[in-house]
């Protein structure tokens, strides 16, 4: 999924180079750390290796997508995983943010592995500029659904009877047809007008679905 390009992509730059580098400062030697995907946690990765070049720190990433492992290759940041690993502590990006810290995450459609990350672990950091602050959940972003590709029909029936307005498949940026994620699934990104505190587990039990951008009352940290 080298569908992204989070080093040149930026938007709200400034706003998340400061996120970034009030993130990097919390990096202690030793630590497993677990790397969220997008723009925002790119920068802080940057930030977070120019850390441990100048002070010799040694950490562990859980990276949450291939382009942040890659990217931690190339930064010569050890990477690891949930099965060999706990996080100390992770921090991601969000697309949206509502005011009982409720997010829509994974357009960058690595949210499947952010997920994971962020239940390992006691201690998360969400990253976010004003751009991602709104008053109702859904009104910007639709909600990405990771998908098995053969029971997708059967699944966007489903996702349309749990209030879902709109839905489409996700299309790849860089070919015709749809974005594969990391895993090899596709994404639905299903429109909601109202999202209420059942909505994440429920598209959780459709059958076919691996998982959702959406993280309702999990335990998070802001950062803004
Ligand atoms: C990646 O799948 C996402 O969850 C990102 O964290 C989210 O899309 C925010 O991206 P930016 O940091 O690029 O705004």
């Amino acid at each position: 999924m080298e569908e992204f390009d989070w080093k040149n992509d930026v938007n709200n730059k400034d706003e998340k180079m400061l996120l970034a580098k009030r993130m990097a400062k919390r990096v202690k030697n030793g630590e497993t750390i677990g790397f969220g995907s997008g723009s925002t946690s790119y920068l802080t990765i940057i930030e977070i290796a120019d850390r441990i070049k100048k002070e010799k720190i040694q950490i562990k990433a859980i990276p949450t997508s291939n382009i942040i492992e890659n990217l931690c290759k190339e930064l010569k940041i050890e990477t690891t995983t949930l099965k060999e690993n706990t996080p100390d502590w992770c921090f991601d990006g969000a697309d949206e943010i509502d005011s009982h810290n409720w997010l829509i995450k994974g357009m960058g459609a690595a949210l499947y592995k952010e997920k994971l990350n962020m239940k390992a672990s006691n201690e998360n950091y969400i990253l976010v500029d004003n751009s991602k602050f709104v008053n109702r959940l859904g009104e910007k972003h639709p909600v990405p659904i990771e998908c098995k590709k053969e029971k997708i029909e059967e699944i966007e029936n489903k996702v349309k009877q749990l209030g879902a307005t709109n839905i489409e498949i996700r299309k790849s940026n860089i070919e015709d047809g749809p974005l594969i994620t990391d895993n090899g699934n596709i994404i639905l990104h299903a429109w909601f007008d109202k999202i209420n505190e059942h909505l994440e587990e429920k598209i959780l039990q459709i059958d076919g679905v691996i998982e959702s951008g959406l993280f309702i009352g999990y335990d998070i940290i802001v950062i803004k």
